[in-house]
Formats: structure tokens, sequence, C-alpha cells
């Protein structure tokens, strides 16, 4: 049986009196949550959430993470640092990092050998363009980003990742797939998972990104396909952080 999970990306938001009216709300609110909890923030503010949600049912953890060990990497923050201060979960391969960054396929793999191997989660983001939907490349080109990382990790590794659909043309504008939309590739997603391991199908949680919000979590959260949400804008209320979680 997989746990859902509702992820929150924070992106680069934030500051340490934002964060604390944010992290207290969230820890006060949360009660018994139902679902796995956790927010992804810059890494400034790793040591901040830990000691706002230590002892709590949330997690937190990164957005981005070097391929590298460490070493001669001016401005990479490594998968170590990362776990000294609590991390459980770390976001590789989301489209600002792939379109603003130049992050290719392969790097996003690495990244996400490199987060498994060290210990930590990656949550790792597949998802077209409008341009890729229009013109009928939704399968082909979630597959290829997937597949390209389920074939650089170890065979036993693949139950220890969280995979997102976030549709780019979704990510902050409002717009969100419809449930049927979301599902029909969340199942193709399942399917590839299922190709590599049946056991890493039944576990891995994949979910939906891309405008989700309070009031039409729930419906994408039925899907049988949707495991949990990946949370920018509405994660960075507290109020509607707790609404999504309560639709979970
Ligand atoms: P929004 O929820 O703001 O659309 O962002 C989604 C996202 O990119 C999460 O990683």
């Amino acid at each position: 049986m997989r746990r859902k999970l509702i992820a929150g990306n924070w992106k680069m938001n934030g500051n340490l009196a934002a964060n604390a009216v944010l992290l207290t709300g969230i820890r006060s609110g949360i009660g018994e949550a139902h679902c796995d909890v956790a927010v992804c923030v810059p890494a400034p503010y790793l040591a901040q959430c830990r000691d706002a949600l230590a002892g709590s049912p949330a997690r937190w953890g990164a957005q981005d993470l070097s391929v590298h060990e460490s070493g001669a990497f001016t401005g990479e923050v490594s998968a170590g640092m990362l776990l000294d201060f609590g991390s459980r979960y770390v976001i590789v391969g989301h489209s600002e990092r792939r379109s603003y960054h130049g992050e290719s396929d392969e790097t996003v793999a690495a990244k996400a050998a490199r987060a498994v191997s060290a210990g930590l989660i990656p949550i790792v983001c597949v998802g077209e363009t409008l341009q890729q939907r229009e013109q009928g490349q939704t399968e082909s080109t979630v597959t290829r980003q997937l597949d390209t990382v389920l074939a650089t990790l170890e065979p036993e590794q693949l139950t220890r990742i969280v995979v997102a659909y976030e549709p780019v043309w979704a990510i902050g504008t409002g717009k969100t797939a419809t449930p049927e939309m979301a599902q029909q590739v969340h199942a193709l997603l399942r399917m590839l998972l299922k190709e590599r391991s049946v056991a890493a199908a039944e576990v891995v949680p994949v979910l939906y990104g891309g405008s989700m919000k309070p009031d039409n979590a729930a419906e994408l959260l039925a899907m049988p396909d949707i495991d949990g949400g990946l949370i920018g804008g509405a994660s960075l209320k507290a109020t509607d952080f707790l609404a999504i979680i309560r639709a979970c």
C-alpha cells in the first residue's frame, strides 16, 4: 500500500521571519496527518526547518543537489551537506532546473543516483511543455525523462524514489491538468516503473504538481495513480498547504 505524500516546493521564496510563521503554522496545524508531509526549501533554511519541524510528522529537504560527492565545485551543495541538516528528500529534475540551468536527462539521472546512494529520497520530476503536448509528444517526453533515471539506478534502488509528474504548462499558471489527463500520464509512469521493478510500481508514490490548490486537490488525489502532490505557490501559505494535506 502506497502512502500518499504532500510535498511543498518553496522554490526561491522565503526569509527567516516569513519561514518562521509558515513552519509554525504547519507544525501546529498538521495534527495526525494521514499522509506523509514534507517541505523542500532553499538550502540556507534547512537548519531552520530542522529546528522548527523536528519531532513533528513533517519532514524537510532541498530542491537540488550536486552530482559530485565533494570537492572544487563552487556554489554546489552535496548530498552529505543536505543530510547534515536532517533532510529526507531532494527534488531533482524540476522543469525550472531543466530549462533555466540546462539540466539534461543524464544530469538528472546522475543526481537521482547520487541522492539515493547517499540515503536521500529523490523526488524525480518529469513533464511535458505545452508545445510537446500540442504535438502529441507527452508520452514520449515523460517516458524518456523517467526511463533515463530508472536505467541509471541499481535495481534495488528503484523502490527508494518518488516520482512527480509536473506538466510544465500547469506550473505557476493556474492551469491544472484535469484529473483524467493527469491519471493517464500517472498510469504510464506506473507502467514504466513496473517494467523495471514490480516492487517499485507498488511502493513508489507518483505525485502530481502544477497549480494544485485546496479547491482542486481532492479530485486529483482521488485518482488511482495520483499518490500525492508537489505544491508550489500553495505551499507558501500554511492554511492552503494544510487544506491540501487534509484533502489527502
Ligand atoms: P505551482 O503549484 O506554483 O504551480 O508549482 C508547482 C511546482 O512547480 C512544484 O514543484
